[in-house]
């Protein structure tokens, strides 16, 4: 049998501080620190402590080149070579490992930058709701406990600056004014499918698609996106969209239509809202939501191993809410974003693996309560969580 050591892998070492009684009794410091090696491996998926003897295993073999297991055991012990095997840090070329070389083989074939992979991978959540404390405190809460916040601009020496015309009104203007983050959605209220469909297709949708090549093509879009690739993807979930069965489905931007990944009741798509946004019931009524997905594969085919990929695709994410907002606005509704989202359970919703797939972000958008900014509003459009 031959074993390597997985593609991406980094040891944290952690510690828990607790108080040392019998060493502050004896005049001694008070604080004792336990610390501890951490194996974070994006293809795992997971945290794994690991003993000293494990560590040096896993900085003595390859990453790259098999070794047979008798020569690791010699090195580094049995015991230590099967506990890794078992763990899946280690990855053997047999059938009984199969499934952690499967998963080490999509890290490895998808091109990731290894640190990003980390950042990913340990990034998400799952089951997170928000009334475990993540409610954004007011604005005056966080100054008694913060203090005052660094001001709100960079302020340079102000001599030999120009100062700049007085703006004339533009066509953008009425719809950059009326933009604001909605968290009062009208839950009698939905959304007629052709303000649905202008806004997916304006947002989402390919205004042109160039062929680059026999069988490729790149889309053309209302948003930029690093190196033109267009990675992110629409799923809706329609809760309250006329003429649509509650549901989630793949927006498809080429050919416009609304593909069901799963369509459900009203009660099951409210319940999946709220737990797909972490609980954020002021985000969950909203009738027309929007979860975005970067296609890893589609980036990483350009930007292979690449710093800047991973800070691209949630650029683009962040220019399609945008365009979201203001079509929203144009249709006089308020819209939403949030990256405060269960990211581990979308993709089990979506059946997403998330080193292949990162589910980045949710917008949405519906008419407001009474038509008007609820107190809410104004309190969060002061500050925010996120
Ligand atoms: C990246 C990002 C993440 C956000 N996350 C949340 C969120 O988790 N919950 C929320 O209610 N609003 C969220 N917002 C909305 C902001 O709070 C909002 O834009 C801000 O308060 C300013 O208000 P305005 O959009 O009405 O101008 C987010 C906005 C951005 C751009």
């Amino acid at each position: 049998m031959k074993i390597r050591r997985c593609a991406v892998l980094y040891m944290e070492s952690r510690e828990k501080l607790s108080i040392d009684w019998r060493t502050v009794l004896a005049g001694g410091s008070a604080l004792a620190a336990t610390t501890q090696w951490l194996a974070l491996a994006p293809h795992l998926d997971q945290e794994l402590p690991v003993t000293a003897e494990e560590l040096a295993a896993l900085g003595g073999l390859s990453h790259t080149v098999w070794t047979t297991r008798a020569e690791a055991e010699q090195r580094y012990g049995e015991a230590t070579i099967a506990s890794l095997l078992k763990q899946g840090l280690l990855i053997g070329d047999t059938t009984e490992h199969a499934d952690a070389q499967a998963r080490d083989d999509t890290l490895r074939a998808t091109h990731w930058r290894p640190l990003s992979a980390l950042t990913h991978t340990f990034g998400r959540w799952r089951e997170v709701s928000s009334d475990n404390g993540m409610e954004a405190p007011s604005f005056q809460a966080l100054l008694e406990m913060f203090g005052e916040p660094p001001p709100p601009t960079l302020d340079l020496p102000a001599e030999g600056a120009l100062k700049l015309p007085a703006v004339r009104s533009g066509l953008l203007d009425e719809q950059l004014f009326k933009r604001y983050t909605g968290r009062n959605f009208d839950l009698q209220a939905s959304i007629p499918l052709a303000v649905a469909a202008r806004l997916l297709q304006r947002t989402f949708g390919a205004q042109e698609v160039r062929m680059v090549g026999p069988h490729a093509s790149v889309l053309k879009k209302t948003s930029p996106s690093g190196g033109g690739l267009h990675p992110v993807e629409a799923f809706v979930l329609a809760q309250r969209v006329d003429g649509v069965t509650p549901g989630l489905y793949h927006y498809h931007p080429i050919e416009h239509e609304l593909r069901p990944v799963r369509t459900m009741d009203s009660a099951t798509a409210a319940e999946l809202a709220k737990q797909m946004l972490a609980d954020q019931h002021w985000l969950a009524d909203a009738p027309l939501q929007v979860v975005m997905v970067a296609r890893m594969e589609r980036s990483f085919w350009k930007y292979r191993n690449h710093q800047k990929a991973y800070r691209a695709l949630a650029l683009d994410t962040g220019h399609l809410s945008q365009t979201f907002y203001l079509l929203a606005a144009e249709a006089g509704l308020p819209a939403f974003v949030t990256a405060a989202i269960n990211d581990v359970d979308i993709e089990q919703e979506l059946g997403l693996d998330h080193l292949r797939h990162a589910v980045v972000a949710i917008c949405g958008c519906g008419p407001a309560r009474g038509g008007v900014r609820s107190m809410v509003e104004l309190r969060y459009g002061e500050t925010d969580a996120l």
